[in-house]
């Protein structure tokens, strides 16, 4: 599957430098006046701002044949030149993951998509400029709202500027598998954290004027196997964990699309599951936009479309032709495809591509630098501090040893279809190799570099650490050591286990020995083990963190920014006190198994699926830590500042919707931000974990200042899901309100009640 991906991917690039430059070749003797994504504007009743979206959608949907609403219902992907039905001219793909031709002659624009996870992909080959930002868990460790928007606003914008129409990121899936190898791409372990965040981010992303998308939906949580693998798990468990995080992201931001996943879900393809994208989504979510498909992901015409698919990406096996006959054979009512369609230009006026025409502009870097640097700076995780090793202080450091990770050159990003170029290419050209699922890419962004400019006085020298007892020699000599450690994860592969790779707990723990003063810097994907943990000083974890990473470790290192990030997911001490201590994985090939599908085959495969039963259900995280009594490395919302908060007084009303209020003090000698985290248990009766997470804020302090903190929880959030009679509702009883810094730091505890009916 992956190197089939991958080949075509690489191919198709060069099909697309080809394509771009036949822009610039006459066409029945003329020149081509438009770029791709730019459409003509036709008058029409639909054109009238005042109508809804969805009023307008039906006015156009009324001037259509069947071969055009089809035609919009799929597309090719990566570049291609498409011409479409009865248009002189070829209309021409941006080459990024998917494309869609509009309708000319009712001024319907192109789909342009691109991957967008954390940042827009595909730049180098047009030579454009894209914003590297830091990973989806960098953004969600600053558990702020306005980060999340900033994040969305940027890649908005920088869609826009390059002429595409429609963003393909929002990653929301859970890191309910820490071994997952998109973790990089998502939001965390929590449901309501990850939803709200993901809401934010795509609101503001839509605000920009290009639609936006949630994906994988759903319950895509690991990826070996991924278009193998059938999840089976209770609608419960489902509805109150990876489905909420849906939930909540669609119902924040109106967002324009959902992508259905490559798995099965109890033994539907997630592309033709009636139970998660007719009843969860469109009935109970309310979802207004159009289920787009993984790229491969969809398996049938008329079950797919009946269960709630409205686009087929890429190609056209299922959603072209073969939804026409449907159609025509009465399989499919018409009044089907209209709503497919309907869903989709409701979207399209929805955030105003009718109404705000393109204009194509080179991107300029500067706003998207001070965006990654913003997010990086409030997303880097303070893990451990022993004896206040941190903050650096510039003046009284001689010497210091930078060890290992490239770090004398770049940062760490994450691959696959996320994978944003980095501005001049890899950083690390030996490890060269694919951009996208093969070798990794490192940013240039060297925190070398940037821990010399922070200590121009000091001897600063770099050891690649490839030799354990070579980088310890250097670490022996200097004041600190500061070690780079790295794992790199990308799209379609689980990482084998959580142990750092290439032996680099081996270095850690050689440099350790060798210098008390060991500060080490984590550039991961999501959770690691660290059997060195107590051997160092100082633990940072970066993640992937972007164009702007080694400013911002550099930053924190050094005590210009005061850590404020909290943990979206928690470290395990070991795999063993995993859910599933050991990672499925497909079973080997054997006779009988199909070619993979990619892209966009007939492929069937029924001789090598296999399950994972997600039988920890709702417990994902840190509620199956709390709810086993496992000790955990570092805990869910965990994470350090160079102050102290005290917390105090905590008020609770009473009722089915409660408030809190408290008191938050810097009680140390530095301004800070501390995230405030309120957690409640439910009555006994509702059988769940023993606390979820149900409000946060964020809370900037001067020393010494307190502020109080008042804080709706929102029912739903504490509501459990009666799979009987498919509703939710607040279990009656006493309920547990804790409040503090971390999911195992909660110094407040009240109670309220939610009387019986
Ligand atoms: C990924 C999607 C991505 C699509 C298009 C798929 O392999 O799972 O996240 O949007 O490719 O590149």
């Amino acid at each position: 599957m992956r190197s089939t991906h991958r080949r075509s991917r690489s191919s198709l690039r060069l099909i697309a430098i080809a394509t771009s430059a036949l822009l610039l070749l006459p066409t029945g003797g003329k020149f081509l006046a438009q770029f791709p994504g730019q459409t003509p504007v036709v008058k029409g009743p639909w054109q009238d701002k005042s109508k809804t979206p969805d009023e307008r959608a039906d006015l156009l949907i009324a001037q259509m044949t069947l071969d055009e609403k089809v035609s919009l219902l799929h597309g090719p992907g990566f570049a291609r030149i498409f011409r479409a039905p009865g248009v002189e001219a070829p209309t021409i793909s941006l080459g990024n993951a998917g494309y869609i031709p509009g309708i000319a002659r009712l001024g319907i624009p192109d789909l342009q998509m691109a991957d967008a996870a954390v940042g827009v992909t595909h730049g180098s080959a047009f030579g454009r400029y894209c914003t590297v930002l830091p990973s989806g868990e960098s953004e969600a460790s600053s558990w702020n709202t306005d980060i999340a928007r900033e994040y969305g606003k940027l890649i908005g914008t920088e869609l826009r500027e390059q002429g595409y129409t429609m963003s393909l990121g929002g990653g929301i899936d859970l890191a309910r598998e820490p071994r997952n190898g998109r973790i990089f791409e998502y939001k965390g372990e929590d449901p309501i954290l990850a939803g709200t965040l993901v809401g934010a981010e795509m609101k503001a992303l839509q605000e920009q004027g290009v639609m936006g998308d949630i994906k994988h939906y759903a319950m895509n949580d690991s990826e070996n196997g991924r278009s193998f693998v059938d999840i089976i798990a209770d609608k419960r468990a489902m509805r109150e964990s990876d489905l909420l995080a849906f939930e909540i992201g669609v119902k924040e931001s109106g967002v324009s699309a959902v992508m259905c996943s490559y798995n099965l879900v109890n033994h539907d393809y997630a592309c033709e599951n009636d139970w998660l994208l007719n009843d969860v989504l469109k009935k109970d979510v309310g979802f207004q936009g159009f289920v787009i498909s993984d790229w491969g992901a969809t398996h049938s015409t008329v079950k797919a479309v009946m269960a709630g698919l409205d686009m087929q990406m890429p190609e056209d096996t299922y959603l072209g032709d073969a939804l026409k006959k449907a159609v025509q054979d009465g399989q499919v009512p018409a009044s089907r495809v209209d709503n497919m369609v309907h869903r989709l230009l409701r979207s399209e006026f929805a955030v105003g591509l009718f109404d705000r025409p393109l204009s194509r502009t080179a991107v300029d870097p500067n706003p998207g630098l001070e965006v990654a640097e913003k997010v990086a700076d409030e997303g880097t995780v303070l893990l451990k501090n022993a004896n206040g090793q941190l903050p650096l202080s510039a003046s009284g450091i001689k010497s210091i040893a930078v060890i290992g990770s490239h770090a004398d050159v770049g940062v760490l990003s994450g691959g696959g279809s996320a994978q944003v170029d980095a501005p001049g290419g890899n950083a690390v050209t030996r490890a060269g190799g694919n951009q996208q699922f093969g070798g990794a890419v490192w940013d240039p962004s060297s925190p070398l570099r940037a821990i010399r400019n922070k200590a121009p006085d000091a001897q600063v020298q770099y050891n690649d650490g490839s030799d354990p007892a070579s980088a310890a020699d250097l670490a022996k000599s200097a004041d600190v050591a500061i070690v780079f450690v790295n794992q790199h994860t990308s799209e379609g592969r689980d990482v084998s286990g959580l142990s750092l790779p290439e032996k680099q707990d081996d270095l850690v723990s050689a440099v350790a020995a060798a210098n008390p003063h060991t500060i080490v810097v984590l550039e991961t994907g999501g959770a690691v083990t660290m059997p060195w943990v107590d051997n160092v000083s100082a633990v940072l974890a970066a993640w992937y963190p972007g164009i702007r990473g080694a400013q911002a470790i550099a930053d924190i290192l050094f005590g210009d920014v005061n850590p404020s990030a909290k943990l979206p997911l928690t470290f395990p001490k070991s795999e063993a006190d995993l859910p599933h201590p050991t990672l499925a994985t497909q079973p080997p090939p054997g006779p009988g198994d199909l070619k993979a599908p990619f892209p966009g085959s007939s492929f069937r495969m029924n001789t090598r699926q296999f399950e994972i039963n997600d039988d920890e259900g709702v417990k994902v995280g840190y509620k199956w830590y709390d709810a086993e009594n496992k000790q955990v490395l570092f805990p869910f919302g965990y994470g350090l500042s160079y102050t102290t908060y005290a917390y105090s007084d905590l008020k609770v009303t009473q009722g089915s919707s409660p408030s809190v209020s408290f008191e938050v003090k810097n009680t140390g000698s530095r301004a800070g931000a501390e995230i405030a985290e309120v957690y409640v248990g439910l009555p006994a009766s509702a059988n769940e974990p023993p606390k979820r997470l149900v409000a946060w804020q964020r809370v900037e302090l001067a020393p010494g200042e307190s502020k109080t903190v008042t804080l709706e929880i929102n029912p739903h959030y504490m509501s459990i899901f009666d799979e009987q009679k498919s509703a939710w509702e607040l279990a009656p009883g006493d309920y547990k309100v804790m409040v503090g810094g971390s999911s195992r730091t909660l110094p407040l505890s009240g109670t309220f009640n939610v009387p019986g009916m």
